[in-house]
C-alpha cells in the first residue's frame, strides 16, 4: 500500500491495481489508514463521498470485518461531493445507497452524518444550507475554504466528476463551495461541490475502473487541458494530494 501520509508536490500520483476487486481492496485500506492517522492527530477525520457505483463495493467493504473496526467511526464526519434532486429512498440517491451500504452499519453518529438536500424546490437555499454546514462543522469561513481530509471523486465517461458535468455552469464557480447545476445530459438539476472547494481538500482520490474509462482517463491524464469538455481536470488540489486509483482495464492507454 503506498504510504499515504506522506505529501506528494501536486503531481498527480497514479495508483494502479489488477482489478477491480483489487482496487477495492486498497481503496478501503486507504480509508481505514487516513481516518486512523487524522483521528489519532486531530480527533476526527471530514470525509466526502462520491455517488455512482463504483464505491459501492469499497464502502461495503469498510462496513464489515476485519475494516470495520479499525476505525472509530463516531469520529467520523460524512460528506458529499454531490447528490441527485431526488428524494432520500429513491433508487439513484447517492445519500441513500451510502446509507444502505455503509452507513446503516456502522453506526455513525446521525449528526456526523451530512446529507445534501437536492430534492428541495429552493436549491439555491439548500446548497447555501449545505455550504453552511460545511462552515459549521470545520470552523471555517469564506474566503477561507475547509480542508477535507479526503474527497473522494468517480469519473464519467464524459469526463465529469462529482456533478461537475461538461460545458455545465458549475465548472466557472469561483466562491461558492456548494452550487446546484442544471445538467442537460439528464433535464435535471443536481446538487454538488465546486473545484475550489475540492481543490483545498487535504487528499483527493479519483476511483476509475473499467474498459469503459480508458479513452477518457488517458485523455484527462494525458491530453490537452481542456476542462470545460473535461471537467475532472479542474481538479488539482493546491496543497493537497491527487491520487488516480484505477485497475488496469481502465488505465491501459495511459
Ligand atoms: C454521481 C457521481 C458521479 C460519479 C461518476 C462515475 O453522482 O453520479 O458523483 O460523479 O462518480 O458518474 O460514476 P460510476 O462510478 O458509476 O462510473
Amino acid at each position: 500500500m503506498a504510504d499515504w501520509a506522506s505529501t506528494s508536490g501536486g503531481t498527480p500520483e497514479i495508483l494502479i491495481c489488477k482489478d477491480a476487486a483489487a482496487l477495492a481492496r486498497e481503496a478501503a485500506g486507504v480509508v481505514v489508514s487516513e481516518a486512523q492517522r487524522c483521528i489519532g492527530q486531530r480527533g476526527r477525520f471530514t470525509f466526502a463521498l462520491s455517488g455512482g457505483s463504483t464505491p459501492r463495493v469499497i464502502y461495503g467493504m469498510l462496513a464489515q470485518q476485519p475494516l470495520k473496526s479499525q476505525v472509530d467511526w463516531s469520529r467520523v464526519h460524512f460528506f458529499w461531493g454531490d447528490e441527485r434532486s431526488v428524494s432520500v429512498d429513491h433508487a439513484d440517491s447517492n445519500y441513500r445507497m451510502a446509507r444502505e451500504v455503509l452507513l446503516d452499519d456502522i453506526g455513525a453518529p446521525p449528526e456526523h452524518i451530512h446529507r445534501m438536500e437536492a430534492e428541495r424546490e429552493d436549491r439555491d437555499a439548500a446548497a447555501a444550507e449545505y455550504q453552511a454546514t460545511i462552515e459549521k462543522v470545520f470552523g471555517v469561513h469564506p474566503p477561507q475554504l475547509p480542508r477535507f481530509d479526503l474527497i473522494w471523486l468517480g469519473m464519467g465517461d464524459d469526463g465529469h466528476t462529482v456533478s461537475l458535468f461538461p460545458g455545465t455552469s458549475a465548472l466557472h464557480e469561483t466562491t461558492r463551495w456548494v452550487v446546484p447545476n442544471f445538467v442537460p445530459k439528464f433535464n435535471t438539476f443536481r446538487m454538488t461541490f465546486t473545484a475550489p472547494l475540492i481543490n483545498n481538500a487535504a487528499l483527493v482520490i479519483f476511483l476509475v475502473v473499467g474498459e469503459g474509462k480508458a479513452t477518457v482517463l488517458q485523455a484527462v491524464l494525458r491530453g490537452p487541458r481542456e476542462p470545460e469538455r473535461l471537467p475532472s481536470q479542474l481538479i488539482r488540489p493546491t496543497a493537497g494530494r491527487l491520487v488516480w486509483m484505477s485497475d488496469q482495464s481502465a488505465a491501459r492507454m495511459l
